[in-house]
């Protein structure tokens, strides 16, 4: 099969795609999708063969704009109206009980289903277009960082699609944040950049945090409620390192500017050293750091790259170039990666969170 890339002048040809069943990569603010009919169970077989995905890891369902939902649930709770009211389009996805008409093949086996309105034209424009919900997964191989950029999705997946829409690199570059409202309580069940005080300051209630989320999602004990939370996620091919000092860690925002300074030399001191025990052996080692703390490092030494996710004081653009920096780490066919940790804070939950998950929860505190 050859996979097409085109502009807005390719939405028309990929909303018949979607129509006859096949599948299209599509932007949107978090990250790329891989679209095909959400109500078509072989369109979502498709999508997880494509992706080489487990097919017990629900699909989020996008919808052109909050009255679509109304077809796919059983009913719309008042929480939910408030929250799509207030955050849509944008980086939200609602978990409530299915409706009939979604197929089993869509939601993983699940009695629910996630909905979610993007905060793209190109894409809302394509969702019109198709005349149908669109199932869309990030558009990258299982278990890969989701792409953030055309490119990526070309990377991953030429050949087994029909199309990609391209609008260029993403706004946000990681995933939505998922609410469940199907329990008694709200349940985030994967953090995002609509946070959870932001949720909890509409909803007026409070919104609890599945402790999946907090155990990494990776301990044998704690099951997920978001399924895909389970999986190696956001996994660079080489072993990734998150190193952080136990002051920092622990009374991080109560520490003085001087104090964060002998933090981060600490930090970059202990990181330089064991970058320059693999370099040493011939590896090629990988440090992602932030603005503040990169003159720290010797940047000019063979085999190792220093990436610069950005400033501390703007977390978004930290998350924004984060998966792009890891694909960028596999091309360079790096053997070892060590990062910085950054506070846990509004976005900072979120990058954290895939960072962790990066790093298979292979924390080190000096
Ligand atoms: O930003 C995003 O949400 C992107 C873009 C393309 O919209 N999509 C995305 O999809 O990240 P995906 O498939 O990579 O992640 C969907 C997550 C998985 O962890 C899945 O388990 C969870 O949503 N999920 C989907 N349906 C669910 C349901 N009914 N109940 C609980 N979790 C669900
Ligand atoms: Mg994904």
């Amino acid at each position: 099969m050859k996979t097409v890339i085109a502009g807005k002048e390719g939405i028309a040809e990929a909303g018949e795609i979607i129509r006859h069943g096949g599948l299209v990569s599509f932007p949107t603010e978090t990250v790329y999708g891989l679209g095909g009919n959400a109500l078509d169970p072989k369109a979502s077989e498709k999508i997880y063969s494509a992706k080489g995905r487990p097919s017990d890891n629900p699909l989020i369902v996008h919808v052109f704009c909050k009255e679509d939902v109304d077809a796919l649930v059983k009913s719309v709770t008042a929480d939910a109206e408030i929250l799509m009211e207030s955050f849509w389009p944008g980086p939200l996805t609602i978990v409530l009980p299915k409706a009939e008409c979604v197929p089993y093949e869509t939601t993983g086996g699940l009695e629910t289903v996630a909905v979610r309105c993007p905060d793209n034209r190109m894409t809302l424009q394509f969702i019109k277009e198709a005349g149908v919900p669109i199932a869309g997964p990030s558009a990258n191989l299982s278990g890969k960082p989701s792409p953030t950029k055309a490119e990526h999705v070309y990377h991953d997946l030429n050949g087994r699609i029909e199309m990609i829409l391209d609008d260029g690199p993403v706004g946000i570059g990681v995933e939505s944040t998922i609410i469940d409202l199907t329990g008694d309580q709200p349940m985030l069940l994967r953090p995002g950049a609509i946070t959870k005080e932001a949720l909890e300051i509409c909803l007026q209630k409070p919104v609890l945090i599945d402790p999946a989320i907090l155990a990494g999602g990776m301990a044998a004990d704690v099951r997920p409620r978001a399924p895909g939370m389970k999986y190696r996620h956001y996994a660079p091919n080489a072993p990734m390192i998150l190193v952080s000092t136990a002051r920092l860690k622990n009374r991080g925002t109560s520490l003085t500017e001087t104090e964060i300074a002998e933090e981060d030399r600490k930090t970059a001191a202990y990181i330089s050293c064991e970058a320059r025990k693999e370099t040493d052996n011939g590896k090629r080692v990988g440090i992602i750091c932030c603005s503040e703390t990169a003159e720290l490092y010797n940047g000019n030494l063979p085999g190792m790259r220093i990436c610069v996710m950005g400033s501390r004081k703007d977390m978004l653009t930290m998350t924004r170039n984060l998966f792009g920096i890891l694909r960028d780490f596999d091309e360079d066919g790096t053997d070892k990666i060590y990062a910085e940790s950054f506070s846990e804070t509004g976005v900072g939950f979120a990058l954290m969170n895939r960072m962790k998950k990066a790093a298979g929860m292979t924390e080190i505190l000096i």
